[in-house]
Parts: C-alpha cells; sequence; structure tokens
C-alpha cells in the first residue's frame, strides 16, 4: 500500500474460468525458427510451462524445423539450456522436462526444398500414429517475415497444409504468424492474399503479444464487468488519454531488423493500437472473436487520417544517441527509436477527445500503462480555501499493463485540519498482492488459445489492413524529410523534450516519464 494509499479487499471468486474451453485437442506443433531467439526466449518457455501445469493436451508432440541440419538430443539439451534461463517456474522441474524431452523432434531442410517438406510429411504421419494426434497440426512461423509466403507455399505443396471447408473440420491445420505482418498496407494486402489463397481465415492466428498479456486482457474486463466505469467512458467525461509503452533497453542485437522496422512498425502498427481499440471500442454483442474483433476494427476505421504536411503536427520521432554505432544499423539512418503521436478517433464517443501514444527504446524506465484523464470539475466551489484548493487536480484512472501490474484511481481528498485544504490520493489495485499468484506469459495464453481454436486474441484480416491504412501515410511522411527532424535523446532520458509540445499545444502535458 502506498503511503497516500486506500487499502483495497480482494475477493477473487474460484471455480471454473469463464471463457476457458478446456484441455486442447491432441495436435502436433510445427515450429518453423525452433533455433532461434522468440524460440528459446518465449516459446519453448511457455510451452514448457503449458506443460508443467497439465494444460497442453495428453497426446502433443512438438516438431523443431530448421534449415540448418538438428538432432534431436543435441537440440532437446539446447532447449533445456534455454528453460534454464527463461522457464517462468525454475529451477526447471525435471519429470515435467522428462515427459517434455520426450514430446520434441527435429526436422531441417530449406524453405523452397520440396524433399524435406516431404520427409516432414512422413514425421508428421509417423508421429500421429505414435502420438494419436488424429493428424491435427499448428504451424508456428518464428522466422524472417520475408520467410512466411516461401514455407506456405512449400506446406501447401506437400499437402500438409489443407483449407477448412466447413466449421469443426478435423483433423484441423492452423498457422500462427509472428508480426510484422507486412511492412506497409501494400505488402500487408500481399501477405494476407498469400495465405487467404491457402488458407481460410479462420485458420489463420496473426500473434500480437500484446493480446496475451492479463493486464491487457483486463481491459475489457474492467470496462464491460463494472457498471460504473462505462457510463463516464466518453467524450463527456475524458479529457483525454494517454498510452505509453516506454523500454529501458535498446536494440539488444537485433540492429538489422530494428533499422528496417523502427519504432512505428515494431511497436504502435501491433502492440499499442490493440491497446488504444481495447480501450476506445463500443461494448461487444458478445465476447465471442468476430463480435469483438468487429468493434476493434470500428476503432481503425474511425482513426482520423493524419498524411503529408500534418503529420510533423502530430507526430514527434526520435533517436537514442548511439543507436548509429549498434550493430546492423546504417549510418546516417534516419529509423526512429523513440515516437509520440497525437491521434483523433472520429466517433460519436470520442470526437474531440485526443488520444497520445508514445513508445520508445532506451528510455528512463520500463513501463507501459494507460491513464485516462477525465475532465475537471465545473465548478471551483473550494475556491475560497488554502492555496491546495485553487490547483484541483482532474482524477487519473492508471491501467498499469507492465511492470506493477494494477489499476490505479486518483481523485482529491479534504487533508485532515480545521482548514480546508485538498490534497491527491490513489486508490490502487496490485495484482500480484490482490491474487497471490504468478502472471502467466502472454505466449502461455495464446498458444493454448490457438489449439484450442479461440482466435479472440489474434489480429484479423481487416484490422491489420485498417490499422496499416492508417500509419502507412504517416510513415511515407517521415522517411520522407516531410516528416520534420528526427530528434536525438539520451539514453536514460524520457525521450526527445520535442515531444512535450504534442499535449502542451492544448493545455496538457505527458503524466508519466
Ligand atoms: C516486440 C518488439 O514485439 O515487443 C520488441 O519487437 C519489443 O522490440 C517488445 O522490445 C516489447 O515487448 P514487452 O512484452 O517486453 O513489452
Amino acid at each position: 500500500m502506498d503511503a497516500q494509499g486506500v487499502h483495497i479487499e480482494t475477493h477473487p471468486r474460484e471455480g471454473e474460468p469463464v471463457f476457458s474451453a478446456g484441455r486442447p485437442d491432441p495436435c502436433t506443433l510445427v515450429l518453423f525458427g525452433a533455433t532461434g531467439d522468440l524460440a528459446e526466449r518465449k516459446l519453448f518457455p511457455a510451452l514448457f510451462e503449458l506443460a508443467r501445469s497439465g494444460l497442453l493436451p495428453d497426446d502433443f508432440a512438438i516438431v523443431a524445423f530448421s534449415r540448418s541440419k538438428l538432432e534431436d538430443a543435441s537440440f532437446r539439451e539446447h532447449v533445456k539450456e534455454g528453460l534454464q534461463k527463461f522457464a517462468r517456474t525454475q529451477p526447471v522441474d525435471e519429470a515435467t522436462w522428462k515427459r517434455f524431452a520426450e514430446s520434441i523432434e527435429t526436422a531441417s531442410g530449406g524453405y523452397d526444398d520440396p524433399e524435406a517438406f516431404q520427409r516432414l510429411g512422413q514425421k508428421l504421419q509417423d508421429i500421429a500414429k505414435r502420438h494419436k494426434t488424429g493428424g491435427n497440426q499448428l504451424y508456428y512461423m518464428a522466422t524472417p517475415a520475408s520467410t512466411f509466403p516461401q514455407i506456405i507455399k512449400s506446406l501447401a505443396d506437400a499437402d500438409l497444409l489443407k483449407r477448412e471447408e466447413h466449421p469443426g473440420q478435423k483433423p484441423w491445420h492452423r498457422l500462427i504468424i509472428e508480426k510484422p505482418f507486412g511492412h506497409d498496407l501494400q505488402s500487408a494486402k500481399k501477405l494476407n492474399q498469400e495465405l487467404g489463397a491457402v488458407l481460410d481465415e479462420k485458420q489463420i492466428f496473426r500473434i500480437d503479444h500484446y493480446l496475451g498479456k492479463e493486464t491487457v486482457q483486463n481491459i475489457l474486463v474492467f470496462r464491460f464487468a463494472n457498471a460504473i466505469f462505462e457510463p463516464l467512458w466518453n467524450r463527456q467525461h475524458i479529457d483525454h488519454v494517454e498510452i505509453t509503452a516506454a523500454e529501458a533497453i535498446g536494440v539488444e542485437g537485433r540492429g538489422g531488423f530494428y533499422d528496417e522496422t523502427g519504432v512505428i512498425r515494431d511497436m504502435v502498427q501491433n502492440h499499442l493500437l490493440q491497446v488504444l481499440a481495447l480501450c476506445a471500442m463500443e461494448p461487444p454483442v458478445s465476447f465471442g472473436a468476430e463480435d469483438i474483433r468487429d468493434e476493434k476494427t470500428k476503432v481503425f476505421r474511425a482513426l482520423r487520417p493524419v498524411e503529408g504536411e500534418e503529420v510533423a503536427q502530430h507526430v514527434v520521432v526520435g533517436q537514442y544517441q548511439g543507436y548509429q554505432d549498434e550493430k546492423g544499423v546504417k549510418k546516417g539512418s534516419r529509423t526512429p527509436t523513440y515516437v509520440a503521436m497525437k491521434m483523433n478517433i472520429d466517433s460519436w464517443r470520442w470526437q474531440g477527445v485526443p488520444f497520445y501514444l508514445r513508445a520508445g527504446k532506451n528510455l528512463k524506465k520500463r513501463l507501459t500503462e494507460v491513464s485516462i484523464h477525465f475532465k475537471s470539475v465545473p465548478l471551483g466551489l473550494f475556491s475560497g480555501g488554502g492555496a491546495s484548493c485553487q490547483r484541483l487536480q482532474p482524477n487519473v484512472l492508471t491501467l498499469r499493463i507492465q511492470p506493477h501490474e494494477g489499476i490505479a484511481l486518483s481523485f482529491e481528498s479534504k487533508i485532515p485540519g480545521e482548514d480546508v485544504n485538498i490534497g491527491g490520493v490513489t486508490m490502487d489495485m496490485d495484482y500480484a498482492e490482490s491474487f497471490k499468484k504468478p502472471v502467466p506469459e502472454a505466449y502461455e495464453r495464446l498458444l493454448l488459445d490457438c489449439m484450442r481454436g479461440n482466435a479472440t486474441l489474434f489480429a484479423r484480416q481487416d484490422s491489420v489492413e485498417q490499422a496499416w491504412g492508417y500509419i502507412t501515410p504517416i510513415l511515407q511522411a517521415l522517411e520522407t524529410e516531410a516528416g520534420g527532424t528526427v530528434h536525438t535523446y539520451a539514453k536514460g532520458s524520457k525521450g526527445p523534450d520535442a515531444a512535450d509540445a504534442l499535449p502542451a499545444k492544448n493545455g496538457r502535458r505527458w503524466s508519466t516519464l
């Protein structure tokens, strides 16, 4: 409890989770890019945690596919070493590991080598018999985006990826793809066409790991499972919304990839726009995947376009000092590592309420949060009181996505004493303290949902294209001089000072960092 905090009692209700669809079907997961960083840091640890918690199907196998030659025993050792560093629950449980290791097999070959995919097909048939997976197959593309079309083509040519002709078809074939889903609107459409030529949209699971974060999922529960916030959730009561995703780390050895990508493609087009959509969407008619995704897509459709010279008025970009010395980064690069943006949503609910977004690397601290800034009281009733009464602070609701996951509401209170003095206090809910159980990693939930066939937390084709439709003209302007200056900022700072001008133009200021 914070010094000025208010104690919160939690009454978690035990029992069946509301949206759990139980144990997933038996299946084989084919992991392309099995020797990569994502597999080592996130995917194997998530699968292992699911195994440890008994959430994986009883009949389950993993085929680790790589272009370089792999051998089962040494690859399993490599996975174990990774788990010892990155598994959520340490030390690695030996009994679980023994079972988990037995489920891992390897395959290798070029992504354009038909024989490699024939061999993969034979292995999958053999596994289906040994593990009784019924032929259900889940393909995970943890590879660079440029390889997606070739892998999909090779899978389809080898008859390993079959279009679903009717809902609930068995055996099922599903495909998980990692962002970036394209580089701009045009390439995103091309990728979607290539996927659509082989698969039904229901078989495609576009992962945005932010949607798997507990705190991001809780935005909808907070809004729609409580009666008191939704009536205030609109232009009548909200002055502006701030969404920040600050990272304390730099590009971490991914200079080559990052220099082609930049912060807007890496963080805004996907993660931050998804968070914005959850905050801004209308109540869905049900909690079904399509109803939720329909409402999110409408938010993207309502984003007011920012193009050409307007970009410099709405977007401030920066690059941390020393970025151009990172391995893989081009000298003279204009790639932003920081962005601050003002966005408007042209809808009945949000007209006139700006959404300010910020994301950046090598900033002062790691912090991802949404702050909902309410309007000021209409009349200064306490203006006859002490100096503190002249400066009433509007209420702020903060949804802390990470770290210190929680929700805080600030409000004004009388400071005890004979005179009227007013001070700010905060009601603070902290996940760790309230629920006393560890928060699962995003990839655990997302892998499980995909095996269960639940696409609610995955990005749908139309919303991905809508989001690119908004972002692409901004990128185009920024990539030419029309986008204005790329400001330099010191590592460990709050980002470029120029970003302060965005909210300041309307008499506001950033409340965090
Ligand atoms: C990834 C980006 O999608 O998200 C990374 O590619 C970024 O650059 C990461 O560091 C941030 O994720 P998280 O979960 O640490 O906020």
